[in-house]
């Protein structure tokens, strides 16, 4: 069996954050957030507002506008680094409160790699026959686990969730895929609930998140730009034949320097991160769901998506949307 995206849905909190908000936090400003990472806004979720409500919004919202029945989803990956709580999972959460009798559950940590991740498993488990129906999920309230005396990680991160419905179908529309990892770049994005070491350094808990930001950027543009070309060799395709490119929204000078190296107009980009700020394994269905949205992308076009994270993670895969 072949695998077939064929929904997808987003949610957002209703509370919008503009970048004069960190202007009273830290030394910033809107011009240094908006040149730096090209981030104009972003969404936080209220206190009494969790990961888990906003997946299940993104599911209700797919369910409603696709007309979807879900009882009978067998499985469901849930993609985050901010869980209500370690266990349950978040997958288990919502395999019960939407009513998903049949469903496996389970988990993915591998940050904003994770949708990608969920993807390329989905993939993987409608090809070898055991799955018909998955949900892959990607949320986050990453404002819980901002440090808001960071000036230079706090003024990026956002809430959001995202979901799409994987399905086996007798012709496909995922096609080449790719996951992997670089574990020895750990130390440098990280979020720990304990004292602990990362590759020999040691770790401080405070439950937020904590990055050396100008490491993440080397190597994200280097390992994307390298993914892309991977993904392209796997589907036999060249970049003219990529109709839109929908990597991890985690800032636009990234994305511009990834797409400069494989020689993709950036016109050609979607990204969430200017509205949503960075939502982690969220901002690729958050993009995508734009992009629908605002009509670019059409029935034939080929996506690819690519995501990386701490882990460090990276995934992706070429999509022809259907
Ligand atoms: N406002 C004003 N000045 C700032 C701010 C700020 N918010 N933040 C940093 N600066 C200053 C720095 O202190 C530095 O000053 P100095 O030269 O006096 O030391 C100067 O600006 C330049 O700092 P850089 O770190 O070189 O800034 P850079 O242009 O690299 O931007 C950023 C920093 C936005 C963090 C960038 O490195 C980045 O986006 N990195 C990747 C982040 C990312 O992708 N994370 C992974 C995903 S997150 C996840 O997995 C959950």
């Amino acid at each position: 069996m072949e695998a077939k995206l064929t929904a997808i849905g987003i949610f957002a909190p209703e509370k919008v954050i503009d970048n004069h908000y960190f202007e009273k936090i830290v030394d910033t400003n809107d011009e240094w957030i908006r040149s730096r990472t090209g981030i104009i806004t972003r969404h936080y979720a209220g206190e009494d507002e969790f990961t888990s409500d906003l997946a299940q919004k993104a599911i209700e919202n797919m369910a409603a506008e696709y007309h979807l029945q879900l009882d009978d989803v067998d499985f469901i990956l849930v993609a985050t680094v901010t869980h209500d709580q370690i266990m349950p999972s978040m997958a288990c959460q919502l395999q019960y409160r939407l009513n998903m009798p049949k469903a496996a559950a389970l988990d993915i940590s591998a940050a904003c790699g994770g949708f990608a991740y969920g993807l390329v498993l989905a993939k993987g488990l409608i090809n070898s026959g055991m799955y018909r129906k998955i949900l892959v999920v990607g949320a986050e309230t990453l404002s819980k686990v901002t440090d808001f005396t960071d000036r230079t990680s706090c003024i990026l991160f956002g809430d959001g969730a995202g979901v799409v419905l994987i399905e086996a179908a007798e012709k496909g529309n995922i096609g080449a895929s790719v996951a992997g990892a670089d574990g020895s770049g750990g130390q440098d994005l990280y979020l720990s609930t304990q004292n602990t070491w990362i590759n020999g350094e040691e770790i401080k808990a405070n439950n937020k998140i904590v990055q050396n930001g100008r490491k993440v950027f080397k190597w994200a543009v280097s390992q994307m730009a390298l993914q892309f070309n991977i993904l392209l060799e796997k589907e036999g395709l060249s970049v003219e034949d990529i109709d839109w490119f929908v990597p991890h929204s985690a800032n636009m000078r990234i994305i511009e320097a990834i797409c400069k190296q494989v020689g993709l107009p950036i016109e050609k980009t979607l990204e969430s991160l200017s509205t949503y700020g960075n939502t982690s394994s969220a901002s690729i269905p958050l993009a995508l769901y734009e992009g629908l949205r605002a009509g670019k992308v059409k029935k034939g076009d080929r996506v690819m998506m690519l995501g990386f994270g701490g882990g460090l993670t990276y995934a992706g895969a070429i999509v022809q949307w259907a």
